[in-house]
């Protein structure tokens, strides 16, 4: 299936930081043919560098400093009227570093992406690398899933394996994982935006392939 311009879905980036993997998204949306296009980046922190890359490709930015909200909840409804306002229909989380309310969450239910940057389940949360390189494991990776309420525990989407090196660094380790989640997360957008996978009852269920599809 090749999606023509008005197919393609409107999809927010959510960053707190860099931007590396948002300017791989918006990389792999410059293709026509890429079922997804980034159409606005929400930041919650004024002075990410991701907020750069953004502006470089010429997508509206929104920032929405989540300590201007009394709550979780009224920081989620204000991403919630971004994301209305843009009419996005798909949101993928790149560094994004707030947890969802629940309301939002089943709101957004199986439209929203998070990369990880491990094999959940293992090596939920933070300090991700440095957790890998203690615990001496020789393979570790990345991942993208649906996000549900619980903090990287959502139904995976696709997942890329990298060897842990015997003299690698937290640093080294990053890099090469940074790399393998820059080729993964598109494609995993790319099959969502397909509809080649989606969250169904808490799973995520492929489509079946046909001889024509
Ligand atoms: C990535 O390692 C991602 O897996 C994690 O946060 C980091 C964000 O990096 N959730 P960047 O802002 O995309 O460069």
């Amino acid at each position: 299936m090749s999606p023509k311009t008005g197919a393609r879905k409107r999809t927010a980036v959510l960053i707190s930081g860099r931007g590396s993997n948002l300017a791989a998204l918006v990389s792999a949306s410059r293709d026509s043919d890429f079922p997804a296009e980034i159409v606005l980046v929400i930041s919650n922190v004024e002075q990410a560098a991701g907020i750069g890359v953004a502006r470089e490709a010429g997508i509206p930015v929104r920032i929405i400093p989540h300590g201007a909200y009394p709550s979780r909840e009224a920081f989620d409804a204000a991403i919630d009227a971004a994301l209305e306002d843009e009419k996005i229909s798909l949101v993928c989380e790149a560094g994004f570093m707030r947890i969802h309310s629940s309301e939002f969450v089943r709101k957004w239910e199986g439209r929203i992406l998070n990369i990880h940057p491990a094999l959940l389940p293992d090596f939920k949360g933070l300090n991700v690398h440095r957790r890998v390189l203690e615990s001496g494991v020789t393979t570790t990776g990345c991942t993208v899933h649906f996000v549900v309420a619980e903090l990287d525990s959502g139904p995976i989407i696709a997942q890329a394996r990298v060897p842990v090196e015997p003299r690698d660094t937290k640093a080294s380790l990053a890099a090469r994982v940074l790399e393998a989640e820059h080729r993964l997360y598109p494609e995993a957008l790319r099959m969502v935006a397909l509809g080649d996978v989606r969250l169904e009852n808490g799973e995520a269920v492929w489509r079946q392939r046909t001889r024509e599809s």
